[in-house]
C-alpha cells in the first residue's frame, strides 16, 4: 500500500484560503532560508490528488504548471480536460479510483494536496494515512476550512514536532 499523506500550510484558526480562495496570507511566511520541510517532502511523492477548487486555484496562479515530473490526479465532476498531459481527471468513483491507487505495489507515497472537501470526503472513509499540518500564526476570522464537517471520527497519533522562528509549528500525525 502506498500511503496517502496530506502536506497542508493552515491559520491559526484552521483556515487553509480566506473566502476568496487566496493563499497569499502565506506570501508572508516564505523566506530562502526555510522551507518547512516542503522540499524533503516533495522528493518522497511521486503522485499528487487534488480537488477541483485547488486545481483552478493553482492553473490562476499563472505560472508553469508546479508539479511537472510528477503524475496529478484532479478529482472533479465539472472539468472535462486537463491543460497538462501529467494531470489527470477523475469524475466519477473517486473512493474506488483512490483506494486503487493506494494499493498499487510500486511508486513512491501520494501527496493529498487538499482541499478541505476533498480531505472530508477522504477522512470520512479512512483513506488518509498521514497528516503535516503546518500552522501558521495568523487568524483569518473566516475563509475556507482545513476540515469541514466530516462524518466518521479517526484517531491520530503524534509522530512529529517541530517550530520554527517564524512561529511556524508542523505537526504529523499518523492514522492510528
Ligand atoms: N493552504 C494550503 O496549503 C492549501 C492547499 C490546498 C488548497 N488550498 C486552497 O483550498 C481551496 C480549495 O478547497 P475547497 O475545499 O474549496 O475545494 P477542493 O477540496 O480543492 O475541491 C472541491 C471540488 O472537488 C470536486 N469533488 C468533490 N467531491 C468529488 C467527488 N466525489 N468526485 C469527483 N469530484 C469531487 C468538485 O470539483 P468540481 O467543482 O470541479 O466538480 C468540488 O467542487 C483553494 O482556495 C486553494 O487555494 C490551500
Amino acid at each position: 500500500m502506498r500511503p496517502l499523506k496530506l502536506y497542508i500550510a493552515t491559520s491559526l484558526d484552521g483556515y487553509i484560503a480566506t473566502a476568496d480562495g487566496s493563499v497569499e496570507w502565506l506570501d508572508a511566511y516564505q523566506s530562502d532560508e526555510e522551507d518547512y520541510g516542503y522540499h524533503r517532502f516533495y522528493d518522497s511523492v511521486d503522485t499528487l490528488l487534488m480537488g477541483g477548487n485547488t486545481y483552478r486555484a493553482i492553473l490562476g496562479f499563472g505560472c508553469d504548471w508546479p508539479y511537472a515530473g510528477k503524475q496529478t490526479w484532479v478529482l472533479s465532476r465539472s472539468i472535462q480536460a486537463a491543460t497538462s498531459g501529467q494531470v489527470g481527471i477523475i469524475s466519477r468513483d473517486a473512493l474506488t479510483f483512490v483506494r486503487q491507487l493506494k494499493s498499487l505495489e510500486t511508486g513512491k507515497d501520494i501527496w493529498l494536496v487538499g482541499g478541505g472537501e476533498i480531505i472530508s470526503l477522504l477522512l470520512a472513509e479512512n483513506l488518509i494515512d498521514e497528516m503535516l499540518l503546518c500552522i501558521f500564526p495568523v487568524m483569518l476570522g473566516n475563509g475556507i476550512p482545513l476540515f469541514p464537517p466530516s462524518p466518521a471520527l479517526s484517531k491520530w497519533r503524534l509522530e512529529e514536532q517541530r517550530s520554527f522562528p517564524s512561529g511556524a509549528t508542523m505537526l504529523t500525525y499518523k492514522l492510528s
